[in-house]
């Protein structure tokens, strides 16, 4: 199965996707998270993007889409992914098909307010080691801000200020209905809101639009 999912910065793709990857037992592929390992390694494309990451902006089509394209040809993605952060704009859209030929199976879209967005963001922290996200009240480590797995610190992203979260907002704002629109032509796009409890998001992605 080729899953997207898509909506706004904070909308919860990250915290679906890893309950999703539990379940169908199928990779998840997070632009985001390759471009902050490609920053912190400060390759060549991790300069390029670094720049437009910390002002909240897209990073530019071409070096996004070149690298999905890189990571879709490996062999572990045969029976299907979740993808997490792409397409963020129509020619990305266009691209992924493009890249896929068949395309996508479903996209599932997080509709979510921007209060909720920004009061998730703001209050994000994470395990610099596994990746897992907390909230400092929606869903606080077990003990003394350490993940509870891995009994590191956590840490705070750098786009994650209110100043960057609401420019990354308004980015989104600006592509997100031609995305949008692009699926819903295709017959595969679905809609959740975001706005509930991440077990009822999870609920209502693995009953109603899954049947898992
Ligand atoms: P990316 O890392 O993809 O960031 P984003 O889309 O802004 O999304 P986030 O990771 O911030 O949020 P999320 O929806 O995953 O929420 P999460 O589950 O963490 O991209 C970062 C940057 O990279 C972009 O700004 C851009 O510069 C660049 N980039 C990436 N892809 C690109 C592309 N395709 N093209 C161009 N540029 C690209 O949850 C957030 C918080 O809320 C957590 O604390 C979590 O614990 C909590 N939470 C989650 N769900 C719930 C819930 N239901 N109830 C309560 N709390 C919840």
């Amino acid at each position: 199965m080729k899953l997207i999912l898509f909506g706004p910065p904070g909308a919860g793709k990250g915290t679906q996707a890893k309950l999703l990857i539990e379940k169908l037992k199928l990779p998840h592929i997070s632009t985001g998270d390759i471009l902050r390992s490609e920053v912190k390694n400060n390759t060549g494309l991790g300069k390029q993007a670094k720049g437009f990451m910390d002002a909240g902006k897209l990073v530019p089509d071409a070096l996004v889409t070149e690298m999905v394209r890189k990571r879709m040809q490996e062999p572990d993605l045969k029976n299907g992914f979740i993808l997490d952060g792409y397409p963020r704009t129509e020619a990305q859209a266009k691209a992924l098909d493009d890249i896929l030929k068949g395309g996508i199976d479903k996209a599932i879209y997080l509709s979510t307010s921007e209060r909720v967005v920004v009061q998730r963001l703001t209050g994000r922290r994470v395990c610099p080691k596994c990746g897992t996200n907390y909230h400092l009240t929606n869903m606080p480590p077990k003990k003394d801000m350490l993940c509870d797995k891995c009994q590191v610190g956590l840490f705070q992203r750098p786009d994650d200020n209110e100043a960057t979260v609401k420019n990354r907002l308004s980015v989104y704002l600006k592509e997100c209905s031609a995305v949008l629109d692009f699926y819903k032509k295709q017959g595969k796009l679905e809609d959740v809101s975001g706005d509930l409890d991440s077990g009822e998001v999870f609920k209502i992605i693995s009953e109603k639009i899954l049947a898992l």
